[in-house]
């Protein structure tokens, strides 16, 4: 082989690297917008009623009553450590504001058009609405106490 030939198969070969390291950039940058999209933004705090929840320590009354609102309301789209219609629940204040959850039971329509995260998850599951279960804000609260415990 001359030398021409061999830097010919040589400058291919780099410009293939070259090709194949961007093609890993593109796919590196989709999974961080994705990330983005759902990141976890403890600053968001929803739209709704709630402009505070700090929690105290776990209220075990609240909890049961908490859990069977939630037995009849919710578990025909969420189960705790799986997807099903939405979203698994277990471990929602490590990736969500506590009033960001809470907004989205009392306010789950607004919520869907207007919050970033909200838009992205209903994007995510289909466009299939959290419905609006007119819920108390109590009973609301009493939910969100029993999610502390997944
Ligand atoms: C009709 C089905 C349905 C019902 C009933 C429902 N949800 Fe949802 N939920 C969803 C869907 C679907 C999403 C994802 C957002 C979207 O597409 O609307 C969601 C999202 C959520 C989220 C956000 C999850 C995340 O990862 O950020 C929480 C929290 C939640 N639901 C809690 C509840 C609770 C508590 C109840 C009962 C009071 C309930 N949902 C009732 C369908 C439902």
């Amino acid at each position: 082989m001359n030398n021409i030939i061999f830097m010919k198969y040589l400058s291919i070969f780099f410009v293939s690297l070259l090709l194949l390291s961007c093609g890993e950039n593109k796919t590196d940058k989709k999974n961080t917008n994705l990330d983005k999209e759902f990141g976890v933004d403890f600053s968001n705090k929803g739209i709704g009623p709630i402009k505070e929840l700090k929690f105290d320590e776990i209220d075990e009354e609240l909890v049961q009553k908490g859990a069977a609102a939630y037995r009849s309301k919710c578990t025909a789209c969420h189960a705790i450590d799986k997807k099903l219609i939405g979203p698994a629940l277990k471990g929602i204040y490590k990736r969500r504001s506590p009033e960001w959850v809470v907004n989205l039971l009392l306010n789950p329509t607004e919520m869907l058009k207007k919050d970033p995260i909200a838009m992205a998850l209903l994007k995510e599951y289909n466009n299939i609405m959290m419905l609006n279960q007119n819920l108390s804000e109590d009973e609301a609260l009493a939910i969100a106490e029993f999610m502390r415990t997944l």
